[in-house]
């Protein structure tokens, strides 16, 4: 179904531009920390292959990088609404450089990454989560610690002051962050906490946005970005897992975050379902005993009407003829015998 042609007349256009291109996606090898289908582009580059991957490179300021999933996915198919559970860890310099950003871009995004703004400065059409290390008056930053949703536009349509959960972005200290968005209840929540703590209950911040309405069917990509604006920031990603999740459309009460519940609750879960198990069994049991019971009264019943009735055939001859006075003789006999065979027993 998914077929991708390029008109043949944009293939010399597509050559020249790919020559002109300083710096074309390079694959990042798979590794446990990162998984397959990812593409380096800007100044991404691996390091130590690849047990981390620098975004930003402190040699060439202004610098970006976009570390991204080269598989496409739609918010919107036929049957099912998307959901996604996104964690990543990362490590940025304390310089005032923009910082970290998770995105989700048109699949055609990759030419169009440029310098600034997270890389976002050529595309008007976008999604982001940025840990955000500057404060920019011009898209209404309150201060150099703060994570923000953005739509289409750099100015957040909701932040929420890192300092409180007293935690530094651009401290250089290793954080491990949790993005997940629920299809269903259309509510997106992000976490964040210092790399080894175990993942916070409450998000630091919590968004009502409908992904499915934003991107509807078209094929659409996730990455993580930075940019040093005028700085020398550095900002290194060292594990990014994404995972998706397809909900029917008949359920809705999905939980946004289902390793949130505690294995107690799993296990009252199981109990539930076990429960549930046995009482689909039984009701199974009562009604296979109904289908055998009814079965057999019908076999029953067929049974003493075809016997009731070989009977009467053997009557009817009686009634039908005339003479033959012995064969009819012995023909009631017959049937009296049986009827009286009947009463004795
Ligand atoms: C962020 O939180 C810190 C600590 O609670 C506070 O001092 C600061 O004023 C807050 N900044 C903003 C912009 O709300």
């Amino acid at each position: 179904m998914a077929t991708f042609s390029i008109p043949t007349f944009t293939i010399p256009i597509l050559l020249i531009y790919l020559s002109l291109k300083p710096i074309s996606p390079i694959p990042l090898p798979n590794t446990p920390h990162f998984g397959p289908n990812l593409l380096l582009i800007g100044d991404a580059h691996a390091i130590n292959s690849p047990s981390s991957v620098q975004l930003t490179d402190p040699k060439s300021s202004p610098s970006s990088g976009l570390l991204i999933r080269s598989k496409p996915i739609k918010f919107r198919t036929s049957t099912k609404p998307l959901s996604f559970s996104t964690d990543f860890t990362f490590s940025i310099s304390p310089q005032n450089g923009d910082g970290l950003a998770f995105i989700i871009v048109p699949a055609d995004f990759s030419p169009k990454f440029s310098r600034e703004r997270f890389g976002l400065s050529r595309e008007n059409r976008f999604f982001a989560v940025k840990f955000d290390t500057s404060v920019n008056g011009n898209v209404g930053d309150r201060n150099g610690n703060h994570v923000g949703v953005d739509v289409g536009s750099l100015h957040s349509v909701k932040v929420s002051n890192v300092s409180a959960i007293n935690l530094v972005l651009n401290s250089g200290i290793k954080l491990h962050s949790w993005v997940d968005y629920d299809s269903s209840s259309k509510r997106l929540e992000v976490r964040l906490c210092e790399f080894g703590n175990p993942r916070p209950y409450d998000p630091l911040l919590a968004h009502g946005i409908d992904l499915g309405e934003m991107w509807r069917g078209e094929k659409v990509l996730v990455g993580l970005s930075s940019s040093s604006g005028n700085s020398m920031q550095r900002t290194n990603v060292y594990s990014w897992k994404f995972k998706l999740r397809s909900i029917p459309n008949w359920l809705h009460s999905q939980p946004v975050n289902p390793q949130a519940f505690s294995s107690e609750h799993d296990q009252e879960k199981m109990v539930d379902q076990k429960k549930l198990c046995a009482l689909r069994l039984f009701s199974r049991l009562i009604f296979a005993t109904g289908c055998g019971l009814l079965a057999a009264f019908a076999v029953l019943f067929l049974w003493t009407l075809f016997a009731n009735g070989s009977s009467q055939v053997a009557v009817i001859p009686v009634k039908c003829s005339t003479n033959s006075g012995d064969f009819r003789y012995e023909k009631i006999k017959l049937v009296l015998e049986d009827s009286l065979d009947g009463v004795k027993n």
